[in-house]
């Protein structure tokens, strides 16, 4: 039996009211990754997102097809995409990855890629900041891209960040995000992911702004949380988001991440954190804890870092451990 055999679990005790099954859309690779001080080689790149799709994830955005001088780690976008096409075969197509512009997706298209993202802001400065463009002008911006997606039989995802408050413009009004999430929509995306981008929100704040969106017309149905750890408040939001019906939830791997454009951004919600959490609660997620923890480990020793996830540092002696000696979760 491997060391990660060994990784214990929590005792398992489902609380009334939350859903039964949720789906884990894994943005190491990306949100991850990009936010890196040394670009990552693309070997290990590509084992990165082989290892976290091996561990059952369901959904692993892959990388962006930004600017290279915007964000220059994920510069390799094609060749990594090339090479996971190699890997994986076809199942390398339906990998999600980022595109902010006609550009971008003429790059996504070339290589047959089945879904992408665009990723807009609700706030003036970020939109500026991260676009390079005013905050009407992204949406000018996106609506050739969706548009040409659909027609594509692409399946588009829209983030909108800042949803719960800007490093330069502080708190961000519900009626500001909400906004900019049903323009996205309007677009043409299936699914809006919430970004918490520099991890401010607080429980009442998630359910609130979900509450917002339902009164819009949006259910939960079409909404995704994308939290930052930040202030450490990441679990407490996704609670909120449970007990509002959300069922899609992003969340990186060993809680790597950050938004290079973002002021005192920091790691995503960590992909451990949030399985440790559904096991307890039982409710059925489809990942190897124990997997991701050593993938998480793996990497850690690449960035020469010990992971920021609790639940990835409390794992991670265990998966040097023999079964036997190892203490059970919980
Ligand atoms: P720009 O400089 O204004 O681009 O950048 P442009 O349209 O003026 O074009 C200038 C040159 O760039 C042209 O080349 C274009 O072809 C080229 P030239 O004619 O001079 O030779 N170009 C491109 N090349 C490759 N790929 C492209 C591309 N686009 C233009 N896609 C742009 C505008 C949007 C491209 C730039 O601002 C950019 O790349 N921004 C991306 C920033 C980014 O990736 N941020 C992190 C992701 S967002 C995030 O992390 C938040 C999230 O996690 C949710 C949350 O937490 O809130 C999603
Ligand atoms: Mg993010």
């Amino acid at each position: 039996m491997s060391g990660a055999d060994a990784v214990g679990l929590p005792m398992r005790v489902p609380a009334a009211g939350l859903p039964e099954a949720v789906t884990i859309y894994e943005v190491g690779p990306r949100d991850g990754l990009q936010n890196e001080k040394a670009v990552v080689p693309l070997a290990v790149k590509a084992e990165f997102v082989t290892r976290l799709l091996d561990a059952g994830l369901p959904i692993v955005e892959a990388t962006s097809f930004v600017h290279p001088r915007w964000v220059p780690q994920l510069a390799d976008a094609a060749e990594l995409m090339t090479e996971l096409g190699d890997r994986l075969g076809d199942r390398a197509r339906d990998l999600p990855v980022l595109v902010p512009n006609d550009r971008g997706l003429d790059r996504a298209l070339a290589l047959g890629q089945r879904h992408v993202a665009v990723f807009g802001s609700a706030t003036e400065t970020f939109a500026q900041r991260n676009l390079n463009c005013g905050y009407e002008e992204q949406f000018a911006m996106f609506a050739p891209v969706v548009e040409r997606s659909l027609a594509a039989g692409i399946d588009v995802r829209a983030y909108v960040s800042m949803c719960f408050g800007d490093p330069w413009e502080g708190p961000v009004a519900l009626e500001r995000v909400v906004a900019a999430g049903v323009r996205l929509l309007g677009l043409g995306a299936s699914q809006l992911s919430l970004g918490d981008t520099i991890g401010v929100a607080t429980a009442g704040h998630v359910t609130a702004l979900i509450e917002a969106f339902g009164a819009a017309g949006v259910g939960v149905d079409r909404l995704a949380l994308h939290f930052h750890d930040t202030y450490g408040q990441a679990l407490a939001n996704v609670q909120a988001g449970l007990r509002a019906g959300v069922t899609t939830f992003d969340a990186s791997a060993g809680g790597l991440g950050g938004c290079p454009y973002a002021r005192s951004a920091t790691g995503n919600l960590a992909t451990e954190d949030l399985v440790w959490m559904l096991e307890g609660l039982g409710i059925a997620h489809g990942v190897d804890l124990a997997a991701v923890a050593a993938t998480s480990a793996w990497m850690a020793g690449h960035l020469g870092r010990p992971s920021p996830s609790a639940a990835a540092r409390a794992l991670a002696p265990a998966l040097d451990r023999p079964a036997d000696q190892a203490e059970s979760g919980g």
